[in-house]
């Protein structure tokens, strides 16, 4: 039986709060832009985020491509960071739907891509390249162990690609453990960029949807792209509904699982056999490895003890989220630690 999942913040389930709202949301058509509790959850939003309007949109991958179509033409140039979810695990959208050439740029440990590199890539090239439009970050960076890039970082990249013209999108698919981590407003992470997009279904712990936020005319371009997506949706009020509570009460909430994240690493840390950088458990995110061994068999055993983790080979994830408490938390340390010492033999 499976005790606790910790895979990814998005195994989680809306709060009853959340379902009761779903089921009570009043209604509309919001393709012809009359649901009430969509408006309100995109102008709850745009506000938060400090920008003019927003979208809802199915999901953190679909707010990623309508960013890049809405703000990159065919045969323009993005640039993304190497670890970026955009580049590595969105099924190449941008590419075979946009159209655009992708460019990677590498990260450091944290997750930030050099200011250098990005005003290279970005400067204007003769006519045998692809222009360059748009620069896209990420924060938290998943890769690097869900690190909170801060606003100064932001602003040093963001104004790297602007020296050349750029715009630029934050994938912010867990912006809200960022501003959590932070202690800062959420909108101190979106002011120096163009567009940024977050999840609802992850920390916030929606059953489905994401947000884009920007300028009135990029979103007006982005409800376009997501038209042409086929993800105009009708009384979407019922999904939009989660999102509203999710935006009252699953924001501070998110220290707890900081906290349920710190616990894990500093335990892993402990045991033999674990490699793991405690400095980048700055968030929900705890990345580990396990050199002396294959971390699937390390998973497999694990999941024989009820407890479901990520990972492969290399790298394994554990990621806590609502939905589980210490006591959960002090389950997941104990399993690991008997599965450690089973294969250390
Ligand atoms: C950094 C990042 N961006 C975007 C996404 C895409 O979100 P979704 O799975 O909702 O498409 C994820 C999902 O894990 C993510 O970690």
């Amino acid at each position: 039986m499976i005790r606790v999942d910790l895979r990814s913040d998005t195994v989680s389930h809306p709060s009853p709060e959340m379902r009761k709202a779903m089921y009570e949301a009043e209604l509309g058509d919001d393709v012809y832009g009359d649901d009430p509790t969509t408006n309100a959850l995109e102008a709850k939003a745009a506000e938060m985020l400090g920008k003019e309007a927003a979208v809802f949109v199915t999901s953190g991958t679909q707010s990623n491509l309508v960013a890049i179509l809405a703000q990159a033409g065919r045969g323009d140039t993005i640039l993304v960071g190497t670890k970026s979810h955009i580049l590595n695990a969105e099924a190449g959208g941008a590419s075979a739907l946009g159209g655009v050439v992708i460019i990677p740029i590498a990260m450091n440990k944290r997750g930030t891509m050099d200011a250098d590199a990005i005003r290279q890539a970005a400067a204007p090239r003769d006519h045998h390249k692809a222009p360059v439009s748009l620069l896209c970050l990420e924060n938290t960076q998943n890769v690097a162990g869900g690190t909170a890039l801060t606003p100064e970082e932001i602003k040093t990249m963001a104004d790297a690609g602007r020296e050349h013209g750029l715009r630029v999108h934050v994938d912010g698919a867990r912006i809200f453990n960022a501003a959590v981590a932070l202690e800062i407003p959420v909108a101190a992470l979106a002011t120096e960029v163009d567009t940024i997009g977050f999840c609802l279904s992850k920390g916030l712990a929606c059953p489905i949807g994401g947000i884009l936020a920007g300028d009135a005319d990029v979103i007006v371009e982005a409800r376009r792209w997501r038209k042409m997506l086929g993800a105009g949706m009708r009384q979407v009020g019922v999904i939009a509904a989660a999102g509203i509570v999710a935006l009252d009460t699953m924001v501070d909430r998110m220290a707890d699982d900081h906290a349920n994240a710190r616990k894990i690493g500093n335990a892993l840390a402990e045991m033999p056999g674990i490699v793991i950088d405690l400095a980048s458990v700055e968030t929900n995110i705890v990345r580990f490895g396990v050199p002396m061994h294959k971390g699937n068999e390390i998973a497999a055993r694990l999941k024989a003890e009820g407890v479901l983790i990520n990972g492969g080979d290399s790298d394994l994830r554990m990621v806590p989220h609502y939905g589980i408490d210490s006591e959960d938390v002090n389950i997941a340390i104990n399993a690991m630690d008997k599965v450690m010492a089973e294969v250390a033999g």
